[in-house]
């Protein structure tokens, strides 16, 4: 596998992804989507909606509140138990996780001063008198009455959402993996407590399912059984799905199994009762939930670490990122064949203008040689590139040319858009 400073290089000069606020020397945890990254990311949204909530009539989407008072995090244990261990350096002031140090560290890797005792630092940001929430969940279970109340589910059923979260990370580092901004999608499925078993293993199954969708390679993931002392302290069961990052095997995605921890809890603290009444029997009882939970940039950089490839074409180097068509930023380019024609120029403006009607991420490029343009089009992971020659002011036929396999093609210019979209989908 390729290292990190590759892609990150690579996101950095195709304008995916930017160190966030770079001209002022950064701010660590941050980072900012470029026009590419920002489509591409769109993509993975409109993907994960679509797979796990359009598809699914008893899912429900919501968009709840960044801001959250700091009642919701007390009744959720955040306040008492979201914290990791700190320990900083006497001298430089430099700040480290104790439990990523290893026990037989004692004195601080940067300048060698001596280490402070470790004490239990908690992640969320504070702003007044609410939090920045640190996971989008505690959306879904404060609104948990409201969804009862307008749209009357039947369990099982599901709450999701796609949003913010942000954590006060002690060392965020390898590029988008640990950082203090970042978007979730994530949903909380309500069930009966006799059902918890069932349920969790359909969304296991659903969550390989993803990963092959979005274009993770499911050689690289991996499950893990998480134990009892590592899990967060609301789960009765938990499986992390790693994936092998260049920097090592890490959590990619959570699958938990969260009882009642949560609705019992605000319970108890709002005084609201979050009961769900069976509609036979009448009976009143608090749903169990499964959590299937999954970090927008770490799927980013999972997608990136399977697609990135490097090899020969044509007897010329390339790199080139093997992305699924439903999630590359730009889905076809338009090139005509020479800049300085103008019968193949306007040719081209006019098949540009007919596909993007109809498939609106393509790119126009008439720059440079045609074979340049295929490398520039190739390493952005573009599934194919459209070249307007002599020949297709004859017989309205272009060259279809597939990015993975560099085959080209002969296809009538009217026949295209529908030719990507069936592709597309
Ligand atoms: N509601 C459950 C929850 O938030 P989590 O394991 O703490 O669970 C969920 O986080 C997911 O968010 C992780 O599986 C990972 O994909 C992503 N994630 C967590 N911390 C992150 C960070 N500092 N930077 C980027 N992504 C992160």
């Amino acid at each position: 596998m390729m290292n990190l400073d590759t892609i990150v290089g690579l996101c950095k000069r195709r304008g995916f992804i930017f160190p966030g606020s770079e001209i002022y020397g950064g701010l660590a945890g941050t980072w900012d989507f470029g026009p590419l990254g920002a489509e591409m990311a769109h993509n993975i949204k409109e993907l994960w909606w679509g797979h796990f909530v359009r598809s699914h009539e008893e899912i429900y989407g919501l968009s709840s509140s960044v801001l959250m008072p700091e009642k919701v995090w007390d009744a959720s244990g955040h306040l008492e138990s979201f914290a990791d261990p700190l320990v900083e350096c006497k001298k430089c002031k430099h700040r480290f996780r104790r439990d990523q140090l290893g026990n037989s560290v004692t004195k601080c890797p940067e300048c060698k001063g001596e280490l402070s005792e470790p004490r239990q630092f908690n992640l969320m940001f504070k702003i007044g008198e609410a939090h920045l929430r640190p996971e989008i969940a505690q959306g879904m279970f404060v609104n948990f009455k409201n969804i009862l109340d307008t749209m009357r589910p039947n369990l099982p059923f599901g709450i999701a959402q796609i949003g913010k979260a942000f954590r006060n990370e002690i060392a965020p580092r390898d590029f988008l993996f640990r950082v203090r901004e970042f978007d979730l999608m994530e949903f909380e499925y309500f069930i009966r407590e006799t059902e918890w078993e069932k349920n969790f293993e359909r969304w296991r199954t659903e969550t390989w399912a993803w990963i092959e969708k979005v274009g993770i390679d499911k050689k690289l993931v991996h499950e893990l059984e998480v134990p009892e002392e590592d899990r967060a302290h609301y789960s009765k069961r938990t499986i992390d799905f790693e994936f092998d990052f260049p920097f090592g095997k890490k959590e990619l995605y959570g699958l938990a199994y969260r009882g009642d921890y949560d609705l019992s809890r605000h319970i108890e603290h709002s005084g609201v009762d979050l009961r769900y009444a069976d509609p036979e029997s009448g009976k009143k009882f608090i749903p169990h939930v499964i959590e299937p939970t999954f970090g927008l940039g770490r799927t980013i950089l999972a997608v990136l670490c399977s697609s990135y490839r490097e090899d020969e074409l044509g007897g010329e180097k390339r790199i080139y990122l093997a992305l699924k068509p439903s999630i590359a930023p730009v889905k076809v380019a338009v090139f005509p064949l020479l800049k300085n024609k103008p019968d193949l120029v306007a040719k081209a403006k006019e098949i540009y203008g007919q596909i993007k009607n109809k498939i609106q991420s393509i790119a126009f490029d008439d720059n440079g040689n045609i074979g340049k343009r295929y490398r520039r089009q190739d390493e952005i992971g573009t599934p194919w590139c459209v070249t307007i020659d002599f020949q297709t002011l004859e017989d309205g036929k272009v060259t279809v040319r597939d990015r993975d396999s560099g085959e080209q093609e002969r296809i009538n210019s009217k026949e295209l858009s529908d030719y990507f979209i069936k592709e597309l989908n």
